[in-house]
C-alpha cells in the first residue's frame, strides 16, 4: 500500500535535486548556519507563504505565523520567535504582514460564535472597537473590511514595540525596524502601509521602558 502522502514525499524530493543541481553544497552550507536579516510575522493562511511573496530561499527569512497576524504580550509562542531573532539571530527587519479579506478578522467583526478560536479573535475585536469611530464612517462594507485589516496589522506593529525584546535592542544601539504591510490575495502584491517604526521616541510615552539594568 502507498503511503496516504507519497505524492508530498515525492515533491520533496524533486524540490531537494532541484536546489542542488547547480549547487551540490547548498543544504550542507544552510545546515551549518542560518543569517536572516527579516522576521516575518504573517497570518496562518494558506495563502500566504512568506518566502515565495516575497521571494527569498530558506535561511534567509525567519517565520512566525499564527491566524490574524496577532502580536500579543502574553503568548509566550511569539515572544519566544520575536526574542530569538532578535536578541540571538539580529533580525534587522520586523515585518508584519497581514492581508485583505483575512478570516480572523472579518470573523472578529461579527456577533457570531465560532467556538474557542473567539477568545483568540478577541485581541482583534478589541482592536476593532478601539478604532471604531474610523470603521463605522466608512459606508462600504468591502471597505470596512480592508481598514479593519490594515489597522489590525498597524495594531500589531505597535504591540511588538511594546515589547522590552525590542526596546532592550534599541537601547543597546542595534538597528531594528519594524514595519508594516498588506498583502492583495487577489493580486499576489503586498503594499507598505507606510509606517517604520525603528526607534522608541516613535511609541505613545506611556509603554516606553528604560532598562533599569546596567550593562557593561
Ligand atoms: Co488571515
Amino acid at each position: 500500500m502507498t503511503h496516504p502522502l507519497q505524492h508530498l514525499f515525492d515533491n520533496n524530493a524533486r524540490w531537494a535535486a532541484g536546489e542542488t543541481t547547480d549547487d551540490p553544497h547548498y543544504f550542507q552550507r544552510l545546515s551549518t548556519q542560518q543569517k536572516p536579516d527579516y522576521l516575518w510575522i504573517g497570518c496562518a493562511d494558506s495563502r500566504v507563504p512568506a518566502n515565495e511573496i516575497i521571494g527569498l530561499d530558506p535561511g534567509e527569512v525567519f517565520v512566525h505565523r499564527n491566524v490574524a497576524n496577532v502580536v500579543v504580550h502574553t503568548d509566550m509562542n511569539c515572544l519566544s520567535v520575536v526574542q530569538y531573532a532578535v536578541d540571538i539571530l539580529k533580525v534587522k527587519h520586523i515585518i508584519v504582514c497581514g492581508h485583505y479579506g483575512c478570516g480572523g478578522v472579518l470573523a472578529a467583526m461579527e456577533n457570531t460564535q465560532h467556538g474557542l478560536i473567539d477568545n483568540w479573535l478577541r485581541h482583534i475585536k478589541d482592536v476593532y472597537r478601539k478604532h471604531q469611530e474610523e470603521i463605522n464612517a466608512i459606508g462600504d462594507l468591502a471597505e470596512r473590511q480592508a481598514r479593519v485589516c490594515e489597522i489590525n496589522i498597524l495594531e500589531q506593529m505597535a504591540n511588538i514595540c511594546y515589547t522590552t525584546i525590542v526596546q532592550n535592542a534599541w537601547q543597546r544601539g542595534q538597528a531594528l525596524a519594524v514595519h508594516g504591510w498588506v498583502y492583495g490575495l487577489t493580486d499576489g502584491l503586498v503594499k507598505d502601509l507606510g509606517v517604520i517604526i525603528d526607534k522608541p521616541e516613535q511609541l505613545p510615552t506611556a509603554y516606553r521602558m528604560t532598562n533599569s539594568v546596567t550593562e557593561d
